[in-house]
């Protein structure tokens, strides 16, 4: 978590890197700041708040003005986020600026000898400590700044991603990276550095991605040279193009990106299966499972690991490869799967899925697997993202940005990948019929319409909303594919609307949150016509009979849920294993509203951060 943006160049720094923080809020939205060389000096500004706050801030504090600048919105991980702990940091001699996403683990040992030889420090932060490290170590080795960064480095447990400056040089910047993203855009006579690359995308479409344990001294006029970490040697720099452009990370005329993101669904899902799913061919190609099929037809078991609403698309996963391809599915948190000693081998294939491909436990868990033999299959939507690289193979969601901290259309997608992976497998293990197959591909590929029909119900989903906006609690319950269904839309709603909110197989009521009901609860239940409907009916009847308030997703022509529940939404029919695909969106708008009515920050909900790069 963290954002961090510098540039070096001919240009203002103050508004590209004001901008660029902007676009990375989605990181940590605590607190932010930015350190700028005006030609004479090194100036600070930095502040508790939002991005927004630091322009009113920095306008009093600082002139606004240098061609050398860092800055950072920070989700605090050591410290609270007030003004004092807030990045850029600088060393004692005031010389050395640094910004830094991660962790630094021994920093206290690190701060004590630092003390014990004279250093001071204002805040609590590890990165403080870092910044006077590198300090120390280029004093006492009487070394230049990159170098005096790598021994220091070489010194440091934990994660980062690092700018670094030093205000007597200022025509250079140096970077390293272990554990948290870095990109550098590369223009003519001028570098951009950035978590990702949307500060720069205006500027230039050419970017390097730094690996773990990687470095680079970036100096004006110069090639940008680039070391490993550890033994100092040369990595020749690759250079890729991007294919983000700016329209992808800007609202478009929606309030929110929640709301963009939620109506690009029929986009998504469609770019998703586009040129994997051959419905005239009936096949389905997809080079990752291709390339694996022996391994994939092989295992005694497939393991899911994930986490949030990643993990809740693993859960319909499981279900909808035990249908198709009748192989043993696991589904696990991948934070509890990696501290615990789970047993794997290598006859076990692990999917991992990530919207962001950089989630530090989904991460851990997958170097795990490996170490143990097992062959791990990445879903990403993040294209070269840390899960990207660190699996054995994979396939990319096709969602475009996610910048809404709550996901929602990396989830579908994923159930999309994870559907195609399935049905493919199925075919050539045999386990589903060529009929059925081609059935299935038809009505996947229908799906994309259907979602966009189904978003003309937003008006029906904020009316709802307006009844319920202030109830403290709220009760999601479904069946099947549509259990995590229901996990997925409890979450969102506790998410961005502050609201307690449970997610339940709706036949669990019974044993003992239906203690819970009464007038003031509503209950949102998906109760689809093919999905063990009769059954969903009694738990409606039941709750109906303690005065629940019932709000039921019914397929279109429901006549028996009409009747006993307080609202519905109908959605198009399908067939029940892609019914998550269709039954999330009102729950994803039910949010959405509600948080809105509330006055909540839906993009960028309290405690939150949009990639998880800590433990
Ligand atoms: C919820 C949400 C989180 C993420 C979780 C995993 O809306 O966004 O629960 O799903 O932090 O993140 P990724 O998928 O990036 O690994």
């Amino acid at each position: 978590m963290c954002g961090i943006v510098g540039y070096l160049g001919y240009r203002e720094a103050y508004p590209i890197i004001i901008e660029g923080l902007k676009r990375l809020e989605y990181r940590g939205y605590d607190s932010a700041g930015i350190a700028l060389f005006d030609g004479n000096d090194l100036k600070i500004s930095k502040t508790k708040g939002k991005v927004s706050d630091l322009e009113n801030q920095s306008a009093k504090e600082i002139t606004q003005n240098g061609n050398l600048g860092i800055g950072h919105t920070r989700w605090a991980t050591h410290g609270v986020p007030n003004d004092v702990n807030s990045h850029p940091h600088a060393s004692n001699s005031g010389d050395l600026a640094i910004i830094h996403n991660g962790i630094i683990e021994n920093y206290d040992a690190l701060k004590k000898e630092l003390i014990s030889r004279g250093y001071t420090f204002q805040s609590d932060t590890d990165t403080e400590v870092l910044i006077n490290l590198i300090e120390d170590v280029k004093k006492k080795e009487n070394v230049k700044l990159g170098k005096a960064v790598q021994i220091a480095l070489n010194q440091v447990v934990g994660a980062y991603a690092i700018a670094v400056f030093d205000k007597t040089k200022p025509g250079e910047v140096v970077i390293a990276r272990l554990g948290s993203p870095l990109a550098v855009g590369i223009g003519e006579d001028e570098f951009f550095i950035a978590s990702d690359a949307s500060p720069f995308i205006e500027y230039t479409k050419n970017a390097i991605y730094l690996e773990d344990e990687e470095m680079a001294i970036i100096r004006l006029g110069k090639e940008i040279k680039i070391r490993k970490i550890k033994d100092d040697s040369l990595v020749a720099p690759y250079i890729q193009e991007l294919q983000l452009n700016l329209e992808q990370i800007e609202k478009g005329g929606y309030e929110h990106f929640m709301l963009k993101e939620i109506h690009e669904q029929p986009k998504a899902i469609r770019d998703t299966y586009r040129g994997r799913l051959l419905s005239d061919e009936a096949i389905i190609k997809m080079a990752g499972v291709e390339d694996n099929m022996k391994t994939f037809l092989n295992a005694n078991r497939i393991i899911i690991i994930a986490c949030g609403t990643s993990w809740h698309a693993g859960l319909v996963a499981e279900y909808i490869f035990e249908e198709f391809a009748r192989i043993p599915v696991e589904v696990e948190y991948a934070s509890e799967f990696r501290y615990r000693n789970p047993v794997i081998n290598e006859n076990d294939v692990v999917i991992a899925i990530s919207q962001s491909g950089e989630t530090a436990d989904t991460l851990a868990a997958i170097k795990l697997a490996k170490s143990r033999g097992a062959f791990v299959f990445g879903v990403c939507n993040v294209v070269g993202s840390s899960i990207a690289r660190e699996t054995h193979a994979g396939a990319y969601t096709h969602a475009g940005p996610e910048i809404g901290v709550a996901s929602t259309k990396a989830f579908t997608t994923q159930i999309t990948v994870l559907t195609l992976i399935a049905l493919r497998l199925a075919r050539a293990k045999g386990t589903m019929s060529s009929s059925d197959f081609r059935l299935y591909l038809r009505e996947l590929e229908l799906i994309p319409q259907k979602v966009e029909q189904l978003l003309n119900v937003d008006d029906h989903v904020k009316d709802i909303a307006r009844q319920y906006l202030l109830s403290p609690n709220c009760l999601y319950l479904g069946r099947g594919y549509n259990f995590p269904v229901a996990l997925e839309g409890a979450l969102k709603l506790k998410e961005i609307s502050y609201i307690h909110a449970e997610g339940y197989p709706a036949a669990e009521m019974k044993h003992g949150p239906i203690a819970l009901i009464d007038d003031r609860m509503p209950v949102i239940v998906i109760a689809t016509s093919k999905g063990h409907y009769e059954k969903v009916v009694s738990n409606i009847q039941e709750i109906k009979s303690r005065k629940g308030k019932i709000i039921a997703v019914v397929t279109q022509g429901d006549t028996a849920v009409k009747e006993i529940a307080d609202h519905v939404i109908e959605i198009p029919e399908s067939e029940e294993a892609f019914s998550p695909l269709l039954t999330t969106i009102p729950l994803q708008l039910l949010s959405y509203h509600i948080a809105v009515m509330r006055n909540c920050n839906v993009d960028q909900p309290r405690n939150l951060a949009k990639s998880v790069t800590v433990e």
